[in-house]
């Protein structure tokens, strides 16, 4: 989408005032936007979008989104041929940069990330702050957060520079933060990074390795990781995404933006889904009860939704679940846990669901989260973690996001209107005369 204005305009009329003319905006793909920045001048008024439904925030170059389709796009290529044919690295490089990398490129990067994986070792000393039984999620918010006191004086976010060593820091230390977290709740020391695994392997050895013994890492879960991290990178302006580059609107630290990405990535209806999934399946524990758990759903007093089914953009399969869901059987197979009864339930919830006119009549489809925590258990992560992964894949698509955000001479601080509907000025009433 470009800035200058399109020939095409929408023309609005506004009882009592001249018919204004405002400017549509043409993206590359799909819909274009009305330009509504004049709109207040124009004519008093204000938009209202609970939810912004409707709202475009910014423009954006990185990743597409066609729900009605069920396609999803990071700078022009597949998710499909990318969770396939890419690491999660390479991936990274492409979200960031725009482009795939040259096998030199992406060497370089890959040298970049592996080479500030450890935190500073204050960070460890942090941790005995928090209770052995607190989410992972909530430690993580806390100690990214703390990151920005550890990198805080000097750093200029409108320096390209410094802004690429911040993006280096946070994918290579969420990672390593996550494990910390998860190692703390199990009472085992911290391990160190390894430099000489690949991201995901070394992801795995910082949370399954201990001191005392070898621990070889399984390339086929070392894969299905990375695979989930590829399908979990970005997904355009969601909740956790927006969250960000709010924050960073208003020239706040980064390390604390995407602080505030994780709190916000944490709730159920975001990437908390994957752990409601879970939770879900072994509550409806085996395929008789599937019929009784949806008929529960349907009914809205019951305040019980499907968890891992429905997404605001996507009013079709998710092409990430449709990849996961091949990826479930392939990994399940190859790590001998083929009968896993939990895919059993999911699969059968999955077609009665599909069929059932509640779900057709709302377009409501299985959504990322709806098969990544099964492979995420095989690979023996507890479920209290699969949202501390989301949120660990998910880092580059928030620093992406936060740096275009920070490149685009248009975004302004994040400031949305109100329709107060509240009381009118009325005098002050002294605490005697309060009846
Ligand atoms: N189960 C049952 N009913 C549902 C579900 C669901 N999972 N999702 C939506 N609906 C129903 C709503 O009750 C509503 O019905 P109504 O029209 O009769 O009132 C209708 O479908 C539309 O739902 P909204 O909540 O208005 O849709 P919205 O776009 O606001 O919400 C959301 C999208 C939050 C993802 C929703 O589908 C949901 O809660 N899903 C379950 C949680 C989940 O899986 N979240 C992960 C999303 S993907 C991600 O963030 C990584």
């Amino acid at each position: 989408m470009s800035d200058a204005t399109s020939p095409r305009t929408a023309r609005l009329s506004v009882p009592g005032r001249e018919p204004v003319e405002l400017p549509i905006l043409e993206s590359t793909m799909g819909p274009g936007v009305i330009d509504v920045r004049g709109l207040y001048s124009a004519t008093g008024l204000f938009t209202y979008d609970p939810g912004y439904t409707s709202t475009a925030s910014c423009q954006s170059k990185i990743t597409f989104i066609d729900g009605e389709k069920g396609i999803l796009l990071h700078r022009g290529y597949r998710i499909e041929d990318l969770a396939e044919k890419c690491s999660y690295l390479e991936v990274c490089y492409l979200l960031l940069r725009g482009e795939l990398p040259t096998r030199a490129q992406l060497d370089e990067f890959v040298h970049h990330i592996t080479y500030h994986t450890m935190v500073h070792e204050q960070i460890s000393y942090l941790f005995r702050g928090f209770r052995r039984d607190s989410h992972p999620m909530a430690v993580m918010i806390g100690v990214v957060g703390a990151l920005s006191a550890f990198y805080y004086e000097d750093l200029d976010v409108d320096d390209p520079h410094q802004r690429m060593i911040v993006t280096h820091r946070l994918i290579a230390k969420v990672p390593t933060i996550a494990a910390m977290a998860y190692k703390y709740s199990v009472g085992q020391p911290f391990m160190y990074p390894r430099n000489d695994l690949d991201y995901a392997s070394n992801f795995l050895h910082m949370m399954f390795a201990v001191p005392c013994e070898p621990y070889k890492v399984n390339p086929v879960m070392a894969r299905a990781l990375d695979k989930i991290l590829i399908l979990h990178a970005d997904h355009e302006q969601n909740a956790s995404t927006s969250t960000v580059r709010l924050v960073g609107s208003t020239g706040a630290s980064p390390y604390a933006a995407i602080a505030a990405g994780i709190a916000a990535l944490w709730g159920p209806a975001h990437g908390g889904a994957n752990e409601a999934v879970l939770n879900m399946l072994k509550q409806i524990g085996s395929v008789s009860n599937i019929k009784s758990f949806l008929e529960k759903v349907k009914d809205k007093d019951s305040n019980t939704r499907l968890m891992g089914f429905g997404h605001r953009v996507y009013k079709n399969y998710d092409p990430r679940a449709a990849v996961l869901k091949k990826s479930a059987d392939e990994v399940l197979a190859e790590l001998g846990k083929k009968h896993n009864p939990l895919l059993e339930i999911a699969k059968e919830l999955e077609k009665i669901a599909l069929e059932d006119e509640y779900f057709v009549k709302r377009k409501l489809f299985p959504n990322v989260d709806f098969y990544s925590g099964i492979i995420l258990e095989a690979l023996g992560i507890p479920t209290r973690m699969f949202t501390a992964i989301f949120a660990m894949a998910r880092t580059v698509g928030w620093i992406a996001q936060w740096n275009e955000m920070i490149e685009d001479p248009q975004q302004k601080i994040g400031r949305p209107r109100q329709l107060y509907v509240g009381e009118r000025e009325r005098p002050f009433v002294p605490i005697e005369a309060r009846g």
